[in-house]
């Protein structure tokens, strides 16, 4: 069979689009937000089980639609589907005669593809389709098809034509189609098809062709496809002057600069216009009001910074629209309230400042809507399908996307508010050498803590909206408890840093200089601690304060935290994550890094000198070595978060998806290790542990009954309670409990 290059990619869309026709327009508005109706059932259900591959209507209504079969491939569909009307009564005998060598010859159809001919052969007059895709053609001198009267189709693709003679198609009236893409036509004279009455396809695709006139096209009364893809037109003038039946024009690819009213005055019966990928830049205000019948106009690619009001009111029968990536600045409310009847409207790669929903309610019959942001579904709750259905953290079901993000905010939340709760309630009650270290400790557990109530409260919203998150995501991101929330997780990291930055200078200077080391006072370390927790609500709460300069600063996505933003930030708000992320936090990394460094270096050389203090170094050794692995979390945790800035400072797309991983995941590390690190892997807990289990051990023959996991319990429980008598607490729960002398770390 010949192939038909220059359309193929048509017919492959053609194809795609049979597999399902819309039906969906009269079903709207009696389902509430969110929700879709069963075909004609009285049934609503959510739009999770939209397309979710499961019959939940019972009538498969919920499995159709789930591609998107508006616009032109639906279209060329429905006007130019094959009809195979001709198959039966065709022979495969050759009825040419004598054709020549390479060619293959079926009926009275001669394909001689991939020949290396340089001149149209002669063949029987009585030939209805002739192929010479590529060949080495060069030229069509004049009346070179004229015997040929019957000649219905003409494949001239793949050639190397650039000279077409003004007389080339002369005499061939019956010609329905025309294929002269991939050549190097630049020039197409005036009056060139004025025989082809017939013609109903016009393929010129991937030409050079610089201008083309009404003249150009005279004669084709009947043509309804014109396809001028990748061309090197700019200007148009009333195009469909000499075709009235023109249905569709394709002019992707081309250098078009303006749309006057006068260049489609003509193209009445236009159904599908493409302008993808040319430079409009000016669209008179009464430019396609001539097209009363047009159920696909693609704009997308150009150069359009707005559309003059009322543009699209007369497109009454508009199907899709497709105006994404275009520099659009600001969209007006009412644009596209005329549009009753669109199923589709593509408006990707366009930041819509003003977004509301009232942009897109008049839109009832919408059915699939593609926006730049996943944000912006939220605007459009009562259309079926919305792409990107995820800016990786949230979907238009849920905040959390993902089932272990779900999962697992739970679970880390657990891990790290237990933790935390369960270490401040243990530094109170371990006889503590150093109260003030103690003091830091909890300080810093207390920050930790935060980060566990934020993933809380992360976990009990997104328990709130499941399943119809996208009716809420706005009022979410834009509502006080998302400022809050994302202000408690900024706190604690921001206090965390700056606490373990404080530890870790105490301690390198302790070590560093052990003989001038001067054990800083309660009352400096209360300042300090002091300090650093006012400084951590000023930074996590100064967006909060001043909406202006930050605007929405952590309400950027579901998870509420400004490590990454899609939306267009302000800039107080880009230099203002800038200077935490990579300023603050960095050099807080940084100090921690070289201080250990420095600190080991100076350990293993004193080390080997001195006896006398090989005790006290042997302690800060002990701690130094705790320390270490904090900073080995410490950086796992921000060296992910460092490189995810960096990348969005150097413009490089982050997948959302990472984001809400290192959110998740990432973020708490610090804060739910911590606790671990500082206390629960201490040699004085260990030993208490170890205690307590004995005491268990020997008392269980006595204490019989009791179940077993009560003791340790009961220790615990009652251990917060008794504050002032630590030791009478442990004595009272576990009497062989010798509380160990402790520091910081130790
Ligand atoms: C759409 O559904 C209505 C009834 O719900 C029916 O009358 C109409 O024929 C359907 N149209 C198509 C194209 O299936
Ligand atoms: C719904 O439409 C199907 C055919 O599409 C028909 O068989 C069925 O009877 C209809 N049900 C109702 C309640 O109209
Ligand atoms: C063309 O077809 C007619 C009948 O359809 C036949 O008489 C004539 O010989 C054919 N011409 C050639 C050159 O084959
Ligand atoms: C070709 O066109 C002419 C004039 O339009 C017509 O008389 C003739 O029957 C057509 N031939 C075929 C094979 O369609
Ligand atoms: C397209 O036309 C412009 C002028 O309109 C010209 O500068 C450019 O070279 C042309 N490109 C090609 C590929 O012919
Ligand atoms: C096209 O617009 C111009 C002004 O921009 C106006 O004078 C002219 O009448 C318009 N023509 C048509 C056919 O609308
Ligand atoms: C809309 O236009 C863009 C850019 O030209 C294109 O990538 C996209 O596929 C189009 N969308 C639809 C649904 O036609
Ligand atoms: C949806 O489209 C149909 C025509 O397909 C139209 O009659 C109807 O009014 C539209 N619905 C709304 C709410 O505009």
């Amino acid at each position: 069979m010949i192939m038909q290059v220059g359309i193929v990619s048509v017919m492959i869309y053609g194809i795609s689009a049979v597999l399902g026709a819309s039906n969906v327009s009269e079903e709207h508005g009696q389902c509430p937000l969110g929700f879709f109706p069963c075909g004609n059932l009285t049934v609503c259900l959510p739009q999770l089980l939209h397309c979710n591959g499961a019959d939940d209507c019972g009538n498969q209504a919920d499995e159709e639609n789930c591609g998107d079969n508006n616009g032109w491939p639906h279209l060329f569909d429905k006007y130019f589907g094959m009809p195979n009307n001709d198959a039966g009564t065709k022979s495969n005998a050759c009825l040419l005669g004598l054709v020549p060598d390479p060619c293959l010859c079926r009926d009275l159809e001669l394909d001689c593809d991939g020949a290396n001919f340089k001149d149209v052969p002669t063949v029987s007059v009585n030939i209805t389709m002739m192929s010479l895709q590529r060949n080495r053609l060069r030229k069509l001198n004049g009346h070179i098809f004229f015997q040929y009267r019957s000649l219905k189709k003409l494949y001239l693709q793949h050639n190397l034509i650039r000279v077409v003679s003004p007389n080339a198609f002369r005499g061939l009236y019956n010609l329905t189609r025309l294929y002269l893409s991939y050549n190097k036509i630049s020039v197409l004279m005036p009056e060139v098809f004025q025989d082809l009455h017939n013609l109903e396809w016009l393929i010129l695709e991937n030409n050079r062709l610089q201008r083309v006139t009404s003249t150009t096209f005279l004669g084709l009364h009947s043509l309804v496809l014109l396809v001028l893809l990748n061309n090197n037109l700019s200007r148009l003038d009333d195009i469909c002057q000499e075709m009235p039946r023109l249905n569709w024009l394709d002019l992707e690819g081309n250098q078009i600069e303006r749309v006057g009213n006068l260049t489609f005055r003509s193209c009445s019966m236009l159904t599908v216009l493409v302008l993808q990928r040319n430079r409009i830049s000016h669209l008179h205000d009464q430019a396609f009001s001539p097209l009363h019948k047009l159920g696909e106009l693609d704009l997308s690619s150009n150069s359009i910074t707005a559309f003059p009001s009322h543009f699209f009111v007369q497109l009454v029968d508009l199907l899709q629209l497709n105006i994404s990536y275009n520099p659009i600045l600001d969209l007006e409310v009412d644009h596209f309230d005329n549009l009753h009847k669109l199923k589709s409207l593509v408006i990707e790669g366009i930041e819509i400042g003003n977004i509301q929903s009232r942009m897109f309610e008049p839109l009832r019959n919408l059915t699939h809507i593609y926006f730049k942001k996943f944000q912006y579904c939220g605007y459009a709750p009562h259309v079926r399908s919305c792409k990107p259905n995820t800016d990786g953290i949230s979907s238009l079901e849920d905040m959390l996307a993902n089932i272990v993000l779900r999962v697992f905010v739970w679970v880390v939340s657990a891990t790290t508010c237990f933790g935390n709760i369960f270490v401040i309630c243990m530094r109170s009650y371990i006889r503590s050498e150093n109260k003030l270290h103690a003091m830091c400790i909890i300080s810093l557990c207390c920050a930790d803590g935060l980060m566990g109530v934020y993933l809380f409260m992360i976990g009990a919203y997104d328990l709130k909206f499941r399943g119809e998150y996208n009716r809420h995501a706005q009022a979410w991101m834009d509502s006080a408890a998302c400022q809050v929330v994302g202000s408690l997780a900024m706190l604690s990291t921001e206090v965390s840093v700056l606490l373990l930055t404080y530890l870790t200078l105490e301690k390198y200077i302790s070590i560093v200089y052990p003989f001038r080391y001067l054990t800083p006072g309660r009352r400096r370390t209360v300042t300090i601690l002091v300090a650093i927790w006012v400084l951590g609500f000023i930074i996590a709460f100064l967006p909060l304060v001043c909406k202006g300069a930050f605007r929405n600063f952590y309400g950027t996505n579901g998870v509420c935290f400004p490590l990454h933003s899609e939306q267009r930030e302000t800039e107080g708000a880009q230099i203002y994550s800038i200077v935490i992320f990579l300023g603050l936090n960095l050099a807080a990394f940084l100090i921690i890094v070289l201080s250990y460094g420095s600190m080991f270096y100076n350990i293993q050389r004193t080390g080997t000198q001195t006896t006398k203090y090989s005790n006290h170094i042997k302690k800060e050794l002990t701690i130094a070595k705790r320390f270490f692995s904090i900073v080995i979390t410490d950086s796992l945790c921000w060296i992910p978060i460092f490189i995810l800035k960096i990348l969005s400072l150097m413009q490089v797309e982050i997948p959302g998806s990472i984001s809400s991983w290192v959110v998740i995941f990432i973020l708490p590390i610090n804060s739910a290790l911590n606790p671990i690190l500082y206390t629960l892997t201490t040699r004085p807990f260990k030993e208490t542990l170890v205690q307590v289990w004995a005491n268990y051990r020997q008392r269980r023959p006595l204490l019989g009954s009791r179940p077993a996991h009560l003791h340790p319990f009961t220790w615990l429980e009652i251990a917060p309670l008794q504050e002032g008598s630590q030791a009478t607490t442990l004595a009272l729960t576990s009497p062989d409990f010798q509380p160990h002398p402790t520091s910081c770390a130790s």
